[in-house]
């Protein structure tokens, strides 16, 4: 009974709904303000489908127009791991990596260390991170060899642990030193096809060595799936392994974790500076990835130089650089 009389209201409320929302539509077009929550609940979509709805605040829409999605967008944490008191080399290398723009991914570069010690880190590091947002301070003291990295990795899963993030936050978490030139468009069309889970990937040691499954990555710049990191997070195996040097730490932990099914190799994309020579070096190449050991301006400047770097200057009456 009560079914059968409320069903034509119900017809009347959906009827009423559908031009009051298609109303605010057209309104909002009109007058072109941004009724995000509005737009997105309506989605507006029988007014006209290309209009306005392609844009990021739209993320939800963006089934909708078939633009480069960045919801498919490789999401990457390049972990940088370096001293409080380094203000000079972050400066300089938020410039060479705010410089890169790679396509189809999501790049985050971040400083990592560990609790401020000194009065004027408090004032110069907070006024960076308000400038910058790139800093992320661990619950651990300065050391290189004494589980710094456990700390970096094994605080990820808490920190980008927000409701507001896709899942996982970051397909592949990366750390890298801050002597190496990360050259990001390279780095992405190398993960493009490579599997998203179980995965360890970088530069493997011994140099002459080829073989990923034999010992582990070196520290210019290692990456692993994010949930390796959520492993390293979880498992005894880590937490009862700090001492020693990092990178070989963290080979040692996947060993005995039996982890990484999945390695890459990213040899000789990947290498040391090629001066002095070692059995680590190689030329600086066009298929390169990383190039570490970078010590000093020089060798900064020989490799920006050939990376062409700074071809595309925009130019302008401003300035005039020969
Ligand atoms: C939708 O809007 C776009 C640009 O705002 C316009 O080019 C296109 O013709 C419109 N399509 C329809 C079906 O009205
Ligand atoms: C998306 O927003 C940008 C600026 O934020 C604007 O230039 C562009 O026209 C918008 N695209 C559409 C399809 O409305
Ligand atoms: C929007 O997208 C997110 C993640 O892509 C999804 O969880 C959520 O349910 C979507 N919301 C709507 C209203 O479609
Ligand atoms: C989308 O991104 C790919 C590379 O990720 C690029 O080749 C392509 O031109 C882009 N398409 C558009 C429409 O921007
Ligand atoms: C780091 O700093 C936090 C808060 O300032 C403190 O609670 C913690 O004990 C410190 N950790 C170490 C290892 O000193
Ligand atoms: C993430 O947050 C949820 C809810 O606050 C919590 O239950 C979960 O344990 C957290 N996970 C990690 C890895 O911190
Ligand atoms: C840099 O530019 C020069 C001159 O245009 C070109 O020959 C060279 O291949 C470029 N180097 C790289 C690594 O792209």
């Amino acid at each position: 009974m009560k079914a059968s009389t409320s069903r034509p209201h119900q017809r009347q409320f959906i009827v009423w709904s559908f031009f009051f929302i298609l109303f605010l539509c057209v309104i909002a077009s009109i007058n072109e303000v941004r009724f995000d929550g509005l737009l997105k609940f309506g989605r507006c979509t029988f007014l006209n489908s290309s209009s306005h709805l392609s844009n990021d605040s739209f993320s939800n829409a963006s089934h909708v127009v078939a633009t480069n999605s960045s919801s498919e967008d490789i999401r990457i944490l390049i972990g940088i791991l370096t001293l409080p008191d380094q203000y000079h080399r972050r400066h300089f290398l938020r410039m060479i990596y705010g410089t890169q723009s790679p396509t189809g991914a999501q790049v985050d570069v971040k400083f990592v260390f560990c609790n401020l010690t000194k009065e004027d880190q408090k004032v110069l590091v907070a006024l960076e991170i308000m400038r910058y947002d790139d800093i992320i301070i661990l619950n651990c003291k300065e050391n290189m060899n004494k589980g710094k990295t456990y700390t970096y990795f094994s605080s990820l899963p808490e920190i980008f642990n927000t409701s507001d993030r896709p899942y996982p936050p970051y397909h592949y978490v990366m750390k890298g030193d801050d002597d190496t030139y990360i050259r990001l468009e390279n780095l992405v069309k190398s993960l493009v096809p490579l599997p998203r889970e179980d995965l360890y990937y970088g530069y493997v040691i011994p140099c002459r060595s080829m073989d990923p499954f034999v010992d582990y990555m070196s520290g210019m710049g290692y990456l692993v799936s994010w949930d390796i990191a959520e492993w390293i997070r979880d498992s005894d195996i880590p937490k009862n392994h700090l001492e020693g040097p990092e990178d070989k730490v963290f080979g040692a932990w996947i060993r005995e974790g039996r982890r990484a099914k999945n390695r890459y190799n990213a040899k000789w994309s990947m290498y040391n500076f090629p001066v002095p020579r070692t059995a680590c070096t190689h030329e600086l190449w066009a298929d390169t990835i990383a190039v570490h050991l970078l010590k000093n301006q020089e060798k900064w400047i020989e490799t920006l130089t050939y990376f062409n770097v700074t071809a595309n200057l925009k130019p302008s009456k401003l300035y005039h650089i020969p």
